[in-house]
């Protein structure tokens, strides 16, 4: 059984299209403790071929030809993979899919989205209402039932038989007595640790976290570490949070997004060093260039909002690793990891020579 502590750390949240490989290795760098993944869906990890790229030593699940997964084995102790699922057996086969490269599995409770909620995931698991469940029967094929499939099922699947340190993150429910029930359930279920994030699945990301709501949960959950989050957008804030609240640890999400840097205690670093040091990052793993560009687009905002600087606009015009190393005065530092991955790749394959 892995061990993974999730008490006293500060970690980078799951955020689709921004926790990729990079954010999580630059992330780490920085000061984060532990990262976690954007969400993948169950469905589409399981069945995924594992392989290492020689040139870049990234470790990497694909499924027919594309890219679920990518990790490194730098973050091999600290990178926490979120699952999407309505489904203990498909959240069991997803997490053993991936057991070997990460330090654990994190099932997500409280993603608010359509998708999410109409396919049983994400914060339709918080409800713990049975689902509808299509199940295939021996006699008569396919047919609906009502099955009572909770996010407590899932969790128990997941801590007996898959053998990693289990987490999930939920969302505050209506009223605090309503939230207590549920995370003393969830505590129940043998989790390592729980994150609340401080909003209901209703209140929008510009809705100040209820910081408040952590303290009832808190003196409640007294077995594992609580994880906050909500509304951390500079390192003093951790202190602050743990100060009001009594929590373990924090989790940031958007502070993160717009600048990774948020985990060094010694404060920032300006973001065009930071977005530079992002790149090389991507150059060094092969990150997607339309994921390069996303993050880093993401990461020239103020307050949510793109800033429009003179650099935003260039990066907006770019979409190959060269160019936006050209734009940053990289294009020695590109030339050079290039060859030496080319030299890496022909090292594990010499016939390729012939
Ligand atoms: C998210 N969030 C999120 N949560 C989750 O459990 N799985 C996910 O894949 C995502 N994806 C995601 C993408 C983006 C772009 C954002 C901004 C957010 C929610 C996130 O983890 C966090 O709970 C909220 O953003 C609140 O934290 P902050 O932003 O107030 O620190």
């Amino acid at each position: 059984m892995k061990m993974t502590d999730y008490s006293n750390k500060v970690v980078l949240a799951p955020m689709v299209r921004i926790s990729t490989l990079p954010l999580r290795l630059l992330s780490l760098e920085y000061g984060a403790d532990l990262v976690w993944t954007e969400e993948t869906v169950d469905k589409k990890i399981i069945g995924c071929e594992r392989k290492v790229n020689p040139a870049t030593g990234v470790i990497e699940y694909k499924k027919n030809n594309r890219l679920v997964f990518a990790t490194h084995p730098d973050e091999r102790n600290h990178v926490i993979f979120q699952i999407g699922t309505a489904d203990p057996d498909l959240a069991l086969q997803a997490a053993l899919t991936v057991k070997e490269d990460v330090a654990g599995i994190d099932v997500n409770c409280g993603c608010p989205k359509k998708f999410s909620i109409h396919a049983g995931m994400g914060a339709a698991l918080l409800s713990n209402q049975p689902v509808l469940k299509k199940v295939r029967c021996r006699h008569v094929g396919v047919k609906v039932v009502t099955d009572l499939v909770t996010d407590f099922q899932i969790l128990e699947n997941l801590v007996q038989n898959s053998g990693l340190p289990v987490t999930c993150k939920v969302r505050i429910l209506e009223t605090p007595e309503k939230t207590r029930e549920l995370v003393k359930m969830i505590e129940g279920t043998g989790v390592k640790a729980i994150t609340v994030h401080c909003r209901t699945k209703d209140m929008r990301s510009s809705e100040r976290a209820k910081w408040d709501a952590l303290k009832d949960i808190v003196e409640n959950v007294k077995t594992i570490p609580v994880v906050a989050n909500g509304d951390v957008f500079e390192h003093e804030d951790v202190q602050k949070l743990k100060d009001h609240t009594n929590v373990s640890s924090a989790m940031i999400a958007r502070g993160a997004e717009y600048n990774p840097s948020i985990f060094r205690k010694e404060g920032k670093l300006p973001v065009v060093d930071v977005i530079k040091a992002y790149l090389k990052k991507c150059v060094e793993v092969d990150n997607l260039p339309q994921n390069t560009k996303y993050c880093m687009l993401s990461m020239d905002k103020e307050k949510g909002h793109h800033t429009r600087s003179e650099i935003y606009d260039k990066m907006t015009h770019t979409k190959s690793h060269p160019s936006f190393c050209k734009l940053f005065g990289m294009e020695e530092f590109y030339e050079k990891e290039r060859a030496e991955q080319e030299s890496r790749k022909k090292a594990a394959s010499p016939q390729d020579d012939e």
